[in-house]
């Protein structure tokens, strides 16, 4: 996959995607991510990318011209990866909810551009320029780079070959529609408290039975929402009762 990001803070994402799995995923060519900087596409002596706005207001905008650039660079350095449906995603809290589906959509595809705005926001003649526009949460950051780390990570990792043991996203909280539960490693008891006895059980049957229901009880206290979409089968109806049950009693 090609990843393009326009930032006027390329510095910021680089020290990121230089660690641990995304970095990897780029030394074994799963990922080529590669970061424009908005200001090289400025043509003024001062290199300007902001402006007051039309009208008044607080704050700076940040100007078309060069985010039309470096979109149009970013497109034309794909090459034969890139194509018309190459989603150009312009990161704001005004976007989209980034969710696991929305993630794993993305996967698909052999090429992504990322916007990541600054400043009180952009030319709305460049929203022309989007296909789609993000957010990754009800909250306002300075810029759009840590919503464009958030979302790389989230990606590549889904990308084939990119985590180590291939299953290891499936299990993935929201994956399955439900929260991962708990995890144990040794030693097996710790500060008085054990490990559940059927993770030592060796009982694979059993395990994942318990597995599936640590998943449900967690998903139910914390994120109940969470059971209305998630593919449920009769058993696990029948544990969620139960779980109920307990409760009013
Ligand atoms: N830019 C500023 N805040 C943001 C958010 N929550 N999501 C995406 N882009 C943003």
């Amino acid at each position: 996959m090609d990843i393009s990001i326009l930032t006027l803070f390329p510095d910021m994402l680089a020290g990121s995607f230089n660690q641990s799995i995304i970095r990897r995923a780029q030394e074994r060519g799963l990922v080529s991510i590669r970061l424009h900087n908005i200001r090289d596409y400025t043509h003024d002596k001062h290199h300007t990318t902001d402006d007051t706005p039309f009208g008044g207001g607080q704050g700076m905008v940040m100007k078309p011209e060069p985010l039309f650039e470096a979109v149009e660079a970013a497109l034309g350095d794909l090459g034969s990866t890139g194509n018309d449906a190459t989603p150009v995603i312009l990161l704001t809290p005004q976007g989209r909810p980034f969710t696991q589906a929305i993630a794993q959509e993305l996967s698909q595809h052999p090429a992504l551009v990322l916007i990541s705005g600054h400043y009180e926001g952009i030319d709305a003649r460049a929203d022309a320029l989007a296909t789609d526009n993000l957010s990754i949460g009800d909250y306002v950051l300075t810029g759009g780079e840590i919503p464009a780390m958030a979302i790389v990570d989230a990606v590549v990792r889904l990308l084939p070959g990119v985590l180590g043991d291939s299953m290891s996203a499936v299990d993935d909280s929201f994956a399955t529609g439900l929260l991962e539960g708990p995890t144990y490693t040794r030693p097996a008891e710790y500060r008085g408290e054990s490990v559940p006895k059927v993770l030592l059980s060796g009982d694979h049957g059993a395990v994942a039975r318990w597995r599936r229901q640590q998943s449900l009880k967690r998903t139910y206290e914390r994120r109940p929402d969470l059971l209305k979409t998630a593919n449920l089968t009769e058993e696990d109806h029948a544990y969620l009762q139960k779980l109920k049950a307990r409760e009013e009693e």
